[in-house]
């Protein structure tokens, strides 16, 4: 019987394009599922967009979208990424969806029945300004261990100790610097330190389904102890799942104005992808939950650990629901032993530059799989030893042998495959003979394993080569008999070796079935030979090598840093990193315009508005609010040319319509590098000149 399978990554926030942490993870579980495919098995492998969250709301509030805009706008840029490096989800979905609001809800009305909710009042930082809640990372203020300026709520980059954000001096909101109120509400909370929880997760975090490694951090949770900056941790604590509004996400059922926290919904958003991908098929879903012998799987980083092992195997079974067979973590990537490539700085190896570039994906698939094991370690991506393995491996030690089969094959002896002598015959059945050991490291997700192994065997095939060197039996009278047996063995060896690198290679491999005029290859077509009279068909070059301009290309620095500078470290111009490129369609869709400003006075009620009548050309005025009142009088601007967004859609303030925005220039981090610089055009330009 076929096993059943559902496979899942871990949902990326839907704030940015994915990152070289992103591919890896996913290039990790596509090749698990390719394998589970070539084994026979029915696999469900699905992704989705996380959507929600305060960051998320802001992030689309700062880009002047709504969020829903903001997240499909960034989902619209999933697809170059997946289909580039072969990464085969059958479906996407986002959190957002219908299916995962009503999942989610219904989820908690479970665990509601089931007890498992409580409420409490507690009290958090507010800001007057924004008139919401503060998430701790929207909080600023100075560090009260070290006194280091302008650090986050939760702990310091400086001294690194931890603290809560009402511990902050002097705090302010990182959204409008006002300074944040304590204010209380009322929160709903999952009851994990009930009994009931901490007897399930006890059990089913020990049980040998999670990696060692990963069992006994987790086990660490469940006790009482000391913490490394000398506060304790109770054990289990009952989990706040409730935001208040204004918040992105899904409404929690008979509390009004309050919505779930983004990671209750998250996890659910892998249900609510499957739930999507099987009602487009017909398919039932709750029938396939059902299914006593269903395993399902979790791809995630080492980051969100607590999440997957406590809290969301905690929801499913008491909302009654079937729990994962197992969760599998693995470590971060790191690049040219650089930085962490963690979510918010996706810094390193830019993943549609490196496609850009014309660098094959299958290389970066066969090295990330060639360093990865079923541990929770991070693994680097090293440039050279990137080229080595991909040029001296894949290409040297296995395209090779097709390459040096097949041109023979086809001009002395039609394609026509002979019967194997039994030196041939040896050599192939101590190929298919590891197939069992193959597969069992593919199953347990040990790539760097199952290909080490796969490249001794390609070893042996190229001995096989060499000691028979089939160019000189070309040459040699009467030696055809011998070359087409040679030959005929490379190419059942070369095969035997594409069904063990399918998984990892799976466009390489298709290419090398046409080529071999062979149906899509399973793992049971290593049971057998393709045999005497199978015949081939033409060879094409199968892979380039890697060339070492492409690697420089792909880690050099973009243009605008300066190339001194970017050797030893990372510049960040003006605080933040260059956006993600853009076509010139793109940026033709923004109209900027020459605008003088005929008239401008200070807004009453704001501190840092200033109101201004702009003449663009168009025969009328136009009212925009800026916010550059700390750093201009109205004196210093009248009279003055600027630019203006002419195109931008006018907001509704608390002061009046703004039709456009003025460009102004300042750094990411305005507290320690203050300033907003209007920007002025040269002499000779006149109001409506197009800017572009
Ligand atoms: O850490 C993250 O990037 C989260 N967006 C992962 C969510 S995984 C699942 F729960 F949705
Ligand atoms: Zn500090």
């Amino acid at each position: 019987m076929p096993r059943q399978l559902f496979v899942t990554t871990a949902l990326p926030y839907a704030n940015g394009n994915f990152h070289i942490g992103h591919i890896m993870e996913y290039i990790q579980a596509d090749i698990w599922v390719r394998f589970q495919r070539m084994q026979g098995n029915a696999v469900n492998f699905v992704g989705a967009d996380d959507t929600h969250g305060a960051p998320i709301m802001i992030a689309a509030e700062k880009a002047g979208k709504t969020p829903q805009q903001f997240v499909a706008d960034i989902a619209a840029g999933r697809k170059p990424y997946l289909d580039g490096f072969h990464i085969a989800f059958d479906n996407w979905h986002s959190t957002d969806a219908p299916e995962n609001h009503a999942m989610a809800q219904q989820i908690y009305r479970e665990l509601k029945a089931n007890g498992l909710i409580s409420s409490k009042v507690i009290e958090q930082f507010f800001d007057p300004e924004k008139n919401m809640f503060l998430p701790d990372r929207f909080i600023k203020g100075e560090c009260p261990k070290c006194h280091a300026k302008d650090q986050y709520g939760d702990n310091c980059e400086v001294c690194g100790s931890v603290y809560a954000p009402t511990d902050l001096i002097n705090p302010y909101s990182a959204l409008s610097g006002a300074t944040p109120e304590l204010k209380s509400s009322e929160h709903l909370f999952f009851q994990l330190s009930d009994p009931r929880c901490v007897a399930f997760l006890e059990q089913w975090t020990q049980d040998g389904r999670l990696q060692p490694e990963v069992a006994n951090k987790v086990k660490e949770w469940f006790t009482v102890r000391t913490n490394p900056d000398g506060t304790t941790s109770e054990g289990l604590g009952d989990w706040d799942i409730s935001r208040d509004a204004p918040y992105f996400g899904i409404e929690i059922p008979d509390s009004p104005g309050k919505y779930f926290y983004v990671w209750l919904d998250a996890p659910v958003g892998y249900l609510a992808s499957l739930k999507n991908l099987l009602d487009k098929r017909g398919e039932n879903y709750d029938a396939y939950m059902a299914n006593p012998a269903l395993e399902q799987y979790h791809f995630i980083g080492k980051d969100i650990v607590t999440f997957h092992t406590l809290f969301w195997p905690a929801m499913l079974k008491f909302s009654g629901r079937k729990t994962p067979d197992s969760v599998f973590v693995h470590g971060f990537l790191t690049v040219n032993n650089g930085e962490k490539m963690s979510k918010s700085r996706g810094t390193g190896l830019d993943p549609l530059k490196y496609l850009g570039l014309g660098m094959n994906p299958e290389w970066l698939r066969y090295y990330i799989a060639a360093k990865l094991s079923a541990r929770n370690e991070d693994i680097d991506f090293n440039a050279d030893d990137f080229m080595a393995r991909v040029n001296s491996d894949l290409i040297g030690k296995y395209v090779n042998i097709a390459s040096r089969a097949a041109g023979f094959l086809a001009k002395r002896f039609a394609g026509q495959l002979s019967a194997l002598s039994a030196d041939g015959e040896a050599l192939t059945s101590a190929i298919s003979s590891q197939k069992e050991s193959i597969t069992a490291m593919y199953e347990q997700r040990e790539y760097a394993k199952a290909l080490r192994e796969t490249m001794l065997l390609t070893d042996r095939v190229n001995s096989f080569v060499d000691a028979n060197k089939p160019w000189e039996l070309a040459k040699q009278e009467g030696a055809d008999a011998r070359l087409q047996d040679v030959c005929s063995t490379c190419i059942e060896a070369f095969r035997l070796l594409s069904i063990y690198l399918k998984p990892v290679l799976p466009a390489l491999v298709a290419q090398v079935e046409a080529f071999l005029n062979v149906s899509p290859l399973g793992f049971a077509d290593a049971d057998r030979l393709l045999g005497a009279g199978h015949t081939i068909g033409d060879y094409k070059h199968l892979m380039q090598r890697v060339d070492i301009k492409q690697l420089d290309a792909l880690f050099e620095p973009p243009a605008q840093a300066e190339p001194a500078q970017a050797a030893t470290e990372t510049v960040v111009p003006g605080g933040e990193e260059i956006a993600p490129t853009i076509t010139i369609d793109d940026f033709a869709k923004v109209d900027l315009r020459i605008a003088r400003i005929v008239n401008c006075e200070p807004v009453e009620g704001s501190t840092k508005l200033l109101r201004l009548t702009l003449d663009a050309g168009e025969g009328r005025m136009r009212n925009v609010f800026s916010g550059i009142a700390a750093n201009y009088t109205p004196e210093q601007l009248i009279g003055k040319l600027t630019v203006l967004v002419a195109n931008l859609a006018p907001r509704k303030m608390k002061f009046g319509i703004s039709e456009g925005m003025v460009l102004a220039a300042s750094h990411a981090d305005e507290k320690a590098q203050p300033g907003v610089y209007v920007l002025e055009p040269f002499p000779g330009a006149q109001p409506g000149m197009r800017i572009g």
